[in-house]
């Protein structure tokens, strides 16, 4: 049983107020339809912002995820393999 509720694979914490993991901005983003701001994420994810320091990488993952379509591709890009998010099928 290696199991460990703090194992997070290839994810990682870019919120640590909110203890939020790319995976989660990723997926927020992915279901959404026009979401702009960092702000839209957070209260998606039903958190606010804190301190802010997260709020330039929670804006690259969005960049990353509307500019590149992740979870549309029928394979891994270098986006996905940076995040570990994996293809839709
Ligand atoms: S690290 Fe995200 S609000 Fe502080």
């Amino acid at each position: 049983m290696s199991s460990n509720r703090f194992d997070l694979g290839n994810t990682m914490i870019v919120c640590s107020c909110n203890v939020v993991s790319d995976r989660q901005v990723i997926d927020a983003v992915s279901a959404s339809q026009g979401m702009r701001t960092p702000s839209e994420v957070y209260r998606c994810l039903g958190c606010a912002p804190q301190c802010g320091r997260c709020a330039r990488t929670i804006r690259a993952l969005m960049d990353q995820v509307q500019n590149h379509n992740c979870g549309e591709c029928a394979e891994d890009c270098a986006v996905a393999g940076l995040t570990g998010l994996v293809a839709a099928e």
